[in-house]
């Protein structure tokens, strides 16, 4: 590739390249799924992790069309939230969650997965909690302090023994484009979930009534968790991805 192309190319482009590049140089995609199923540690280190959160974190609503791509949404078709995807192959799944105002993405977690969270747009309150014991359906954690996001801020990592059960939460949207009512961000996990499997399939949660929580000095809870259905009042719809030209990635795969 020039350095003219690179200059042409946005910020989405450049994340995919970046994020195919990782992952083809480090896994055989013919081991891939067999190194899943028999080993699902982090797929990515912590200090990779961050290499993908510095890349996705220059991405913004524009170079991901999402304005585009809800331009013909109305009432969010009558579910709470809408995921658009972007890409998905063997090594990652990408794609946009967009909240309707006052919606929340329920408890859930993403078992054997690194998830990279970046706001695009609007604010999103992210609680996250560290599983310490499982006794049965009752799930024993440690619960971070929320924390606020918005397209200024730098991307939430989970982890697949830190932060991993997690709930997002819309707060507001961006008062400066009253037009776009809704807040958004990327999501980005990998290993993306096996529809073949049921080792990695997402699970919902609900805080125990009356359970522990006792801050420590890092302002951090004890609380236990209860494997529950999904939420009735959650529900996704399927946007349709209107931004920037994804040709490239067809090359890509052919690789
Ligand atoms: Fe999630």
């Amino acid at each position: 590739m020039s350095i003219a192309e690179g200059d042409r190319m946005n910020n989405l482009e450049r994340f995919i390249r970046s994020a195919y590049a990782m992952f083809s140089a480090r896994t055989p995609p013919a081991a891939l799924r067999q190194w899943h199923q028999n080993d699902p540690g982090p797929t990515l280190t912590y200090a990779e992790q961050r290499e993908v959160a510095g890349l996705l974190n220059a991405c913004t609503a524009a170079d991901v069309g999402l304005h585009a791509s809800m331009s013909r949404v109305r009432d969010f078709n009558g579910s709470s939230t809408i995921y658009i995807d972007i890409a998905n192959n063997k090594w990652f799944s990408l794609g946009i969650f967009v909240l309707s105002p006052g919606s929340r993405i329920p408890l859930h977690n993403h078992p054997a997965m690194c998830g990279t969270i970046k706001v695009i747009h609007g604010e999103i309150r992210i609680t996250s909690y560290t599983m310490t014991e499982v006794c049965g359906q009752e799930v024993h954690c440690i619960q971070d302090p929320p924390v606020l996001l918005t397209k200024s801020s730098p991307p939430a990592l989970l982890r697949p023994d830190e932060g991993n059960i997690h709930e997002l939460e819309f707060v507001a949207a961006d008062v400066t484009l009253p037009q776009h009512n809704y807040a958004a961000f990327i999501d980005f996990l990998t290993p993306p979930y096996d529809d073949t499997a049921d080792s990695n399939a997402c699970n919902y949660y609900r805080v125990k009534e009356g359970s522990a929580e006792v801050e420590n000095q890092e302002g951090k809870n004890k609380v236990t968790l209860i494997q529950c259905p999904s939420p009735d009042e959650y529900s996704t719809d399927v946007g349709r991805y209107k931004g920037p030209s994804l040709k490239f990635i067809a090359e890509l795969e052919a690789h």
